[in-house]
């Protein structure tokens, strides 16, 4: 088996990290997929193949078909059940009991970071393993095992993941907290996003204007500027562990229940 090449983490961010008072990371797809999940980037297998993500995380694709949505909703639901947060998502939750301040804003919608451990953890796209109504957003916990969907115990709409759809707006609440976390941090990371989706493609930019330190974790760093951040291309399961370990020599060892 060829040997992995180590990872080169510059010696500002570890001295950086060590130093931090408010560290603040936005998390995308890329991080769960050491887990196994696919990113949105990835084509899609099996059964799903034919569809896109942005064809069916709709409003309108779930007034047009509510049954395919719920069943494509029900095998992601499927694979989050059976992932395990990885050694990126272990390190960081571990980061968080080493430095004074820690935010974790996600895009993912797993629930990864929390089975890992992480505490403060501002979910800006919701959680797929929560449900509630279409027509009133009622959060449904359990419902009579008929109909696919299956309705609404309250009002009898049809039920839908708790999860932020294309075309609709974050929850207000996470909005803000995210908002709050990038002007006062003074590190900020983005880890295993494309940065292609609004607000938090803007974070690295507000987060920056406000003197942080913007720091992008990524495979590829080919979409990325260099020049005023500071890039470390690899897999976060493999960087994060890295770094933790120069910072703090011993807690990059990270074991996977
Ligand atoms: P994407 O699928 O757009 O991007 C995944 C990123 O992870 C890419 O930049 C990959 O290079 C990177 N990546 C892949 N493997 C990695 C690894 N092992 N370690 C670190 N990075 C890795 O996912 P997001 O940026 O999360 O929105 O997408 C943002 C939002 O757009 C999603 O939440 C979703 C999507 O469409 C909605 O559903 C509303």
């Amino acid at each position: 088996m060829a040997e992995e090449r180590p990872v080169d983490i510059p010696a500002s961010l570890v001295s950086a990290l060590r130093g931090a008072k408010h560290v603040a990371v936005l998390t995308g797809a890329g991080v769960s997929a050491e887990s196994g999940l696919p990113t949105f980037r990835d084509p899609m297998t099996g059964l799903w193949a034919k569809y896109r993500p942005e064809d069916l995380a709709t409003p309108e694709a779930f007034a047009r078909d509510p049954r395919l949505v719920w069943e494509w909703y029900e095998w992601r639901r499927g694979l989050v059940a059976a992932a395990r947060p990885n050694p990126g998502h272990l390190a960081l939750a571990e980061m968080e009991r080493r430095v004074p301040r820690f935010t974790l804003l996600t895009q993912n919608v797993d629930g990864l970071h929390q089975r890992a451990g992480s505490q403060k953890v501002v979910e800006l796209h919701g959680n797929i393993t929560r449900s509630k109504c279409f027509e009133e957003e009622h959060p449904v916990e359990s419902w009579p095992a008929t109909g696919v969907p299956p309705r609404c115990p309250r009002c009898g709409s049809p039920l839908r993941p708790d999860v932020v759809w294309f075309g609709e707006s974050l929850p207000a609440a996470a909005v803000s907290a995210a908002r709050e976390a990038v002007e006062t941090c003074d590190l900020f990371f983005s880890i295993g996003t494309s940065g292609m989706v609004q607000p938090a493609a803007s974070f690295c930019h507000w987060a920056g204007a406000r003197g942080a330190m913007v720091v992008i974790i990524n495979p590829d760093v080919s979409n990325f500027a260099s020049g005023s951040q500071v890039l470390v291309q690899g897999a976060s399961g493999r960087v994060l562990p890295a770094l933790l370990e120069k910072a703090w020599p011993g807690s990059g060892t990270i074991h996977v229940e």
